[in-house]
């Protein structure tokens, strides 16, 4: 069965308290996912891990092709997992890539996330030890995000 489209700005599900975020536990998921990358066109591994408001947990990797343009980064693998699951509602996510720099999700994901959360923490880690963790948030990286609201009549 279809089912509206879920306006980023909706109050989180009645009365459904978030757990706490094990942010240890969401970047072990990120990293182990990381492993599993097919990234042989540009060496760049990255794993995503997504904490839903039930405690469970998605991860992703980013799945490349011959047909280059056709790459699917972790963080919407990650969702795509989430939703296929009947999970709409991530509270937390840890994406993991390599160091020096930091990498933080694409416009492309940023907008896919901003589908299902107004804001979301997110960490970002080196899995090299390349560069120190940092926490930033959906709001922070996509302010003003196109949403479900803009399409009402
Ligand atoms: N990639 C991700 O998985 N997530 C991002 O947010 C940025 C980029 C992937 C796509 C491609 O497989 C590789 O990183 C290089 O762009």
């Amino acid at each position: 069965m279809s089912r509206a489209p879920q306006d980023a700005s909706e109050a989180p599900a009645a009365a459904e308290a978030a757990p706490a975020i094990d942010w240890d536990a969401l970047d072990r998921a990120a990293l182990a996912v990381r492993e599993r990358a097919h990234a042989p066109y540009s060496g760049y591994w990255v794993g995503a891990a997504i904490l839903v408001r039930s405690g469970r947990v998605f991860a992703g990797c980013n799945v490349e092709n011959a047909s280059y343009g056709l790459a699917i980064c972790a963080e919407r693998s990650a969702i795509v997992q989430m939703v296929a699951a009947g999970e709409r509602d991530p509270i937390a996510l840890t994406v993991a890539t390599s160091g020096p720099v930091l990498g933080s999700p694409c416009g492309m994901c940023r907008q896919t996330l901003a589908e299902f959360a107004a804001d979301l923490p997110i960490r970002l880690i080196a899995a090299d030890g390349g560069a120190p963790p940092r926490l930033t948030s959906l709001a922070a990286l996509l302010p003003e995000a196109f949403g479900a609201a803009a399409l009402s009549r």
